[in-house]
């Protein structure tokens, strides 16, 4: 399998029609889907900005709409972008349409893409999408973490590495010199975790907005068996 990394939604382009994507925005948008789907919810819409998602509530009354802005919840919206508060017993049933800075777009740009299959991965589901990706045995794999606003992530890079590990414990990888990268970052930094995720800019925005729980949940490995994946615009299990 080849598999290159982009460090930002900007290289959420296919390398052909069989190419699978995958996407990466480990605080807090795919530790965020993980958990609502996990937890019940129908679907969950990523979608590019607020109006789109109002627009969604009009269609669908029953929807709710979660998101945020410079971390914090979104005027008008049902939830913010806490993963923990998608376990909610009314999310239960539900589509939740997605508006967040980064993440949820660079779903939107990775489902608009021409990819054969676009999944959601984080930490909390990180040996579940493994195994599918093993399993269903892409020629080409294209990891595209989301980033912070246009440039590089640190904690989403540590997962495409951690991703990747996982993957040559189980097939034939090659990887491109970011990916190669991204497995060097995991390999050093595996024993801390959490002390990495505060460290990184993301995480020191969530602390700032006092949201050091939120860093935590999505610090953990495999607590979740769901493989959430893009079915005409919305990720399902
Ligand atoms: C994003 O999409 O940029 C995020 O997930 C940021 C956040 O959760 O605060």
């Amino acid at each position: 399998m080849q598999v290159s990394v982009a460090w930002t939604r900007e290289g959420a382009y296919t390398a052909g029609e069989d190419a699978w994507a995958v996407v990466i925005d480990v605080l807090r948008a795919t530790s965020s889907i993980g958990t609502a789907l996990a937890g019940g919810a129908r679907a969950v819409r990523p979608v590019d900005d607020m109006q789109t998602a109002f627009d969604w509530k009009t269609r669908d009354t029953g929807c709710l709409l979660a998101g945020e802005r410079n971390c914090r919840p979104i005027p008008g919206f049902d939830l913010g972008n806490s993963p923990s508060a998608f376990l909610a017993p009314h999310v239960r049933g539900r589509q939740v349409v997605l508006a967040t800075t980064n993440g949820s777009r660079a779903l939107a740009s990775a489902a608009s893409s021409g990819f054969a299959e676009v999944l959601a991965v984080s930490l909390l589901n990180l040996g579940a999408v493994a195994e599918h990706i093993v399993r269903g045995h892409p020629e080409r794999l294209r990891i595209v973490c989301a980033g912070t606003n246009g440039v590089f992530s640190i904690d989403d890079a540590y997962v495409a590495g951690a991703l990747i590990d996982r993957l040559s414990d189980r097939t034939r990888v090659e990887c491109d010199d970011a990916g190669m990268a991204a497995c060097l970052l995991h390999c050093a930094s595996a024993r801390d975790v959490p002390a990495l995720f505060l460290k990184s800019r993301a995480g020191r925005n969530l602390l700032e907005a006092g949201l050091r729980e939120d860093v935590l949940f999505c610090a953990r490995v495999d607590a979740l068996n769901v493989v959430p994946r893009m079915t005409d615009g919305v990720l399902l299990l």
